[in-house]
């Protein structure tokens, strides 16, 4: 008999309660560049999902094709149950989006680059538009500077005005390009603070970025891209937990306790700059660390602390990639 849980997987493994399904998606500009090549995404429903890649990845080029805005070379894309670029009209009216740079009037206040943005919008209701203008503006901590003409906005309020106008309706699924580019520390806290306010209303928030910590920090899945081609996706705790972590010898007997992992057999044992801590790969069973630990008692060396430190998404991505998280030349 299958379990109800085996059933559910395979339900999302087909992309049946997926909220963005691509499969082999294409896409090569004009001048010969393959921007994107073949990938295979699936967002589940509800999921706060890290689309991760150095610059150049193609994070740009496939939020575009997700959202209409350019036709892919080939291959195909399903957003919310329909195939894009066909159904546009119909998708992006549940979609909130910010790409790259939103576009503003500099003439206008942020305040009137909202409210012209709604009225551009067909599905928006203008008798509540004041109201959802001063909303979205308060999420985003831009009231204050509402009546502020748009030019002379910072880069980080540029951003959260473009983060507002994704925010003036409720949506089943948000599209943020590089939502923290630009803000300073709180204004990136306050916008992963956000993300969560979101997805904990039900919202799927789709967020690109090319800083790990912070897909860390906020998302429950990612992809990780690289030149075009997806190395990964899954929850996040799989794909920290598919890097292994690091063994972490705290003692003042360093080079000692460096000499005894290695007589055991421990690879890529390094002694740290401060020279009380020993590092080196985690051996495959637990039983083995235990050996190592009295190992290391026995051969007199004082371990003041002995554990593994949890691998990180960057760990996942070295491991995956073999290589640092370096833009592609
Ligand atoms: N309009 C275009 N015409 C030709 N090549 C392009 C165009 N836009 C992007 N590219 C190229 O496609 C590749 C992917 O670019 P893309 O903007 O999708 O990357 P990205 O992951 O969003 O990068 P970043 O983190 O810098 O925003 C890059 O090599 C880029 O030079
Ligand atoms: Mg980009």
């Amino acid at each position: 008999m299958e379990e109800p849980s085996a059933t559910a997987w395979q339900k999302v493994n087909r992309g049946d309660d997926a909220v963005i399904v691509t499969r082999a998606l294409t896409k090569r500009y004009r001048g010969g560049q393959l921007a994107v090549d073949a990938l295979d995404l699936t967002v589940p429903a509800g999921s706060v999902f890290g689309f991760l890649g150095p610059n150049g990845s193609g994070k740009t080029t496939t939020i575009r094709m997700l959202m209409g805005l350019i036709e892919p070379t080939s291959g195909t894309a399903r957003v919310l149950g329909q195939s894009m670029p066909r159904a546009t009209r119909a998708v992006l009216p549940h979609v909130g989006a910010l790409i790259e740079g939103p576009a503003l009037y500099g003439f206008l206040s942020g305040r009137d680059n909202l409210a012209r943005y709604d009225a551009a919008d067909p599905t928006a209701d203008p008798r509540t538009r004041r109201i959802r203008v001063a909303a979205a503006l308060d999420r985003v901590g831009l009231t204050a500077a509402a009546g502020k003409k748009a030019k002379a906005y910072s880069l980080g309020m540029k951003q959260r005005l473009g983060l507002a106008a994704a925010l003036l309706q409720p949506r089943r699924l948000l599209v943020l390009d590089e939502p923290t580019n630009g803000l300073d520390p709180q204004g990136m806290r306050e916008i992963r603070s956000l993300v969560r306010e979101l997805a904990s209303d039900g919202t799927t928030v789709f967020l690109s970025s090319h800083l790990l910590d912070e897909i860390e920090q906020v998302c429950t899945h990612a992809a990780v891209m690289a030149q075009g081609r997806l190395i990964t996706q899954g929850p996040v705790a799989e794909l920290a937990a598919g890097a292994r972590g690091l063994l972490v010898v705290t003692t003042p007997d360093a080079a000692d306790a460096a000499r005894v992992l290695k007589e055991q057999g421990v690879a890529d044992v390094v002694v740290t700059e401060d020279r009380d801590r020993v590092t080196g790969e985690v051996p495959e069973d637990d039983r083995e660390l235990a050996d190592l630990n009295a190992a290391l008692v026995g051969a007199g060396v004082r371990v003041r602390g002995f554990g593994i430190e949890r691998a990180s998404l960057e760990d996942a991505f070295v491991a995956l990639t073999g290589e640092g998280f370096d833009v592609a030349g």
